[in-house]
């Protein structure tokens, strides 16, 4: 997730039990592209004894290959190709979910990519641009390339985040496809992602903004699925995380109020787990200090009432990023 899963919050997210396999912020490649110094040094220092997958966005075949071949001197386990970008910068360019629009395209892309990634090579993608008519027609093409996985966001492009996810049609791609599909898409607690796990048929789980809200995640699902009582953090407990989301969030050189400013992206997300009201949330996007951040998080956290299981249906405007989340 870009500005989001780099290697602090890798390494942080090992701390509470992590996934089995992290994947990149995406690679921006085209004619010109370098591939991003921060991202690699990602891969290169990734710790966790995790396997890491680099993602790709780009539609310039030669610039991909070029890509790719660089990226496999690294230790990366596979190479992924975004195919759901709903950035209306990426996908105008044809580019991420854009590319869901022009299927003989993607054909060409994965043809190329296949003939030189030699470690894993996945595809992230979405059901559709506009609809999901043509889901039928994307898998067949996808079926007919040797893939070692596929993800699907079970969104079109133009649901961008808000919408209920077809977990029937996540579970028609995994009747369909010859390779292992992961489904992704509001998954947020043990007991939902494991029914999804059950009802799709799916080999594994893709998890984003529930576990920025709830790092505990994989660590409850994987004891959830092993019938042993799941770890409940407590307030006290997120508000450690909090704490030390801040020090993974620090960047040399970057100023207070631009730290302030860079947490932001995470505590959205941590905020539909922390109260109902919407004033810690609140509270948190109207802060432009270190030292009130702290305190609001003081406030609201320093208990040991159990961090909700689910997310919170917090009081959100239509166009806030995180209407939705619920779906
Ligand atoms: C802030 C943010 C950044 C994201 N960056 C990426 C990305 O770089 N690559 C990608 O494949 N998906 C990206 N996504 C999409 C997520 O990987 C995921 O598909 C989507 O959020 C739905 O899953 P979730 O409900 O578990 O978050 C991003 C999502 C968000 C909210």
């Amino acid at each position: 997730m870009q500005d989001i899963t780099d290697l602090p919050f890798w390494r942080l997210l090992h701390r509470y039990g992590g996934p089995d396999l992290y994947c990149t912020e995406y690679f921006r490649v085209h004619a010109h592209s370098v591939p991003e110094r921060r991202i690699v040094e990602a891969i290169t220092g990734n710790d966790t004894g995790r396997p890491v997958v680099a993602q790709l966005i780009g539609n310039d075949i030669p610039a991909l290959v070029r890509t790719a071949r660089f990226l496999q001197q690294l230790p990366v386990a596979g190479i992924d190709l975004n195919l759901g970008c709903p950035a209306p910068v990426v996908y105008r360019k044809c580019a991420g979910g854009g590319l869901l629009r022009d299927l003989p395209r993607v054909d060409a892309l994965l043809k190329a990519l296949r003939e030189v990634v030699r470690v894993r090579l996945s595809v992230k993608t979405r059901l559709g641009f506009d609809t999901a008519e043509g889901f039928e027609a994307l898998l067949d093409l996808l079926a007919a390339h040797p893939l070692d996985w596929v993800t699907v966001h079970g969104r079109t492009v133009s649901e961008g985040y808000r919408s209920p996810v077809r977990y029937d049609l996540i579970a028609r791609a995994a009747e369909r496809l010859p390779c292992p599909v992961i489904a992704n898409g509001n998954l947020h607690s043990a007991q939902q992602a494991l029914a999804v796990h059950r009802q799709t048929g799916v080999r594994g789980l893709m998890i984003g903004r529930g576990a920025i809200r709830n790092p505990w995640l994989f660590a409850q699902i994987r004891t959830c699925g092993n019938g042993a009582p799941k770890p409940v953090p407590r307030g006290r407990d997120v508000l450690a995380y909090l704490h030390a989301l801040w020090e993974a969030t620090a960047v040399p050189g970057l100023t207070e109020r631009g730290q302030v400013q860079r947490i932001k992206k995470h505590l959205n997300f941590v905020a539909l787990g922390v109260e109902s009201t919407g004033r810690f949330l609140d509270g948190c996007r109207r802060a432009t200090r270190a030292a009130e951040l702290f305190a609001l998080w003081e406030a609201h956290l320093d208990h040991d009432r159990p961090l909700p299981l689910e997310p919170l249906p917090l009081p959100l405007g239509e166009r806030d990023l995180l209407a939705g989340v619920h779906c």
